[in-house]
């Protein structure tokens, strides 16, 4: 089935497209810009030249040149009688995979887009070993199963249970992965065009997930200190969502932890409306400045009312595709069915490998954390020397900075960044339609050297999409926080 980009809905993913060159042009350019980002879907519909224009007040021939120039740049295919979809050249389809926070993978290229780390060592070859000496006994078995085994399922609850929540193995069910958890959850929870609550900015797989199931995001914008309790409780109680996906702890992109006081604000609201809690803990460990996080939010309200979701990407490697949510033994057995359709459960052997590296979790954590304590001073130092302009909170931990650009650049500085050596992802790659024009995100994933060099790599791509000579006439004066 095709996506239809309403009229409404691509005049706010290309808000504020006008610029100071012709008018064709620049509507080509946000689009492109859009389709690049990944907040247009490739092969999605496009409303007619006739309907956009009279959409955007403006001339049918600026709309009709504007589409000649993304067919011409392949970026458009218009086909008689069925409309203009969207579509990517071949020798973009590297760059656009990045923005939609795939490895970039050019030789010497600096990655911003992903907020991932490299496999913990030696620790991760010594629990394979390990792991590998326990296979024996499974070796009669598929060697997959849809659930979990008992013993990843023991350790991860026992963990939650010394975190605070406590938690039986039958309230666990291994995924493929914090994103599949997420999934399987808006598959069994809500209906097409049901409304989904969540924080703007927030992680981007996401938003696509709940457009790619037809639901209705309701974005509740935060500050740069974090959530508006106000505006969510009005959110909740007004709009009624079936669903609110929400990161308290470290909050990706801002790093932002939700205080006691929202917790159980929001936790009161989604009883009362019947909306579903979906908590995404995945980066709850990783703490930087040793703050005393609140109780996990899955405490505050009824029992069952907050399902969590985490994984093993971040804390330890991504490449284990190894997540969990806790919910009730029924929800568990309804998802166990859902599941049985797209795939047929994780390999017992990586979920020894998880067990192994259960056992050492703390010395694990506590290596990451160390790293990532120093990689974070990088970043922050270099974006002071090379991009003062710029302004950001230092989150007490998660993977990233939050980065205000002070002025609405971020789609063309992405697009211009791969021409120096560094990919990054647009602001509104996070949010809803058109908006974080102002933000990057910028992972302290990278050692201080490499983040330096990444950074004035970026300040290069910065000089060449800025008009003025003087970078910090056009910036104004952000202030760094500490
Ligand atoms: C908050 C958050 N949730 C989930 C994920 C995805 O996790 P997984 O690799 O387990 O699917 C990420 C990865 O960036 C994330 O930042």
């Amino acid at each position: 089935m095709v996506l239809v980009i309403s009229p409404t809905q691509i005049r706010r993913i290309i808000e504020h497209w006008q610029r100071s060159g012709t008018a064709y042009s620049d509507l080509a350019d946000a689009i492109r810009i859009a389709v690049i980002d990944g907040r247009i879907p490739l092969g999605a519909r496009i409303p007619a030249e006739r309907v956009l224009s009279s959409e955007l007040e403006i001339s049918r021939n600026t709309v009709t040149t504007a589409y000649r120039l993304l067919r011409e740049t392949g970026y458009l295919e218009s086909r008689q009688g069925a409309g203009s979809f969207v579509t990517i050249p071949p020798d973009k389809s590297r760059q656009a995979r990045s923005f939609s926070w795939q490895a970039a993978s050019a030789d010497g290229d600096i990655d911003f887009t992903t907020a991932t780390l490299s496999a913990p060592e030696p620790m991760l070859v010594e629990a394979t070993w390990e792991a590998a000496a326990r296979l024996g006994r499974h070796t009669r078995t598929a060697g997959y199963d849809m659930v979990g085994i008992p013993a990843l399922r023991e350790a991860l609850a026992d963990r939650m249970t010394r975190q605070g929540l406590p938690t039986t193995p039958d309230q666990i069910m291994v995924t493929a992965g914090a994103q599949h958890a997420w999934h399987l959850l808006l598959q069994h929870l809500s209906r097409p065009h049901d409304r989904i609550l969540l924080d703007s900015p927030t992680y981007p797989a996401v938003l696509d997930s709940i457009r790619a199931l037809r639901r209705r995001t309701v974005p509740v914008g935060m500050s740069a200190t974090g959530w508006d309790v106000d505006l969510l409780d009005k959110a909740i109680r007004q709009t009624k969502p079936a669903m609110a996906y929400l990161m308290p702890d470290f909050h990706n992109p801002t790093g932002a932890v939700m205080p006691r006081y929202i917790r159980t604000a929001i936790a009161d609201a989604a009883r009362i409306s019947g909306t579903f809690l979906v908590i995404d803990e995945t980066l709850r460990d990783l703490s930087l400045d040793d703050t005393a996080l609140p109780a996990p939010m899955s405490t505050y309200g009824a029992p069952n009312w907050a399902i969590t979701i985490g994984s093993l990407s971040k804390t330890c490697w991504g490449g284990l595709r190894l997540g969990w949510l806790r919910a009730a033994p029924s929800v568990i057995s309804a998802l166990v069915g859902l599941r049985g359709s797209t795939d047929a459960g994780n390999p017992i052997i990586t979920q020894l490998i998880a067990c192994m590296l259960l056992e050492k979790f703390d010395e694990l954590v506590s290596q990451r954390t160390a790293m990532l304590t120093k990689n974070r001073q990088g970043l922050a130092e270099a974006l002071e020397k090379h991009l003062p302009g710029c302004s950001f909170t230092m989150p007490a931990g998660g993977l990233s900075l939050w980065v205000d650009l002070g002025a609405r650049v971020s789609s063309r500085l992405a697009l211009a960044a791969p021409q120096h050596g560094v990919q990054l992802l647009a602001g509104p790659r996070f949010g809803g339609e058109g908006t974080l024009e102002n933000r990057t995100r910028l992972p302290f994933v990278h050692d201080p050297a490499t983040a330096e060099e990444g950074v004035r790599r970026i300040a290069a791509a910065l000089r060449d999409i800025t008009p003025q000579p003087a970078a910090s006439m056009v910036w104004g004066t952000g202030v760094m926080a500490s």
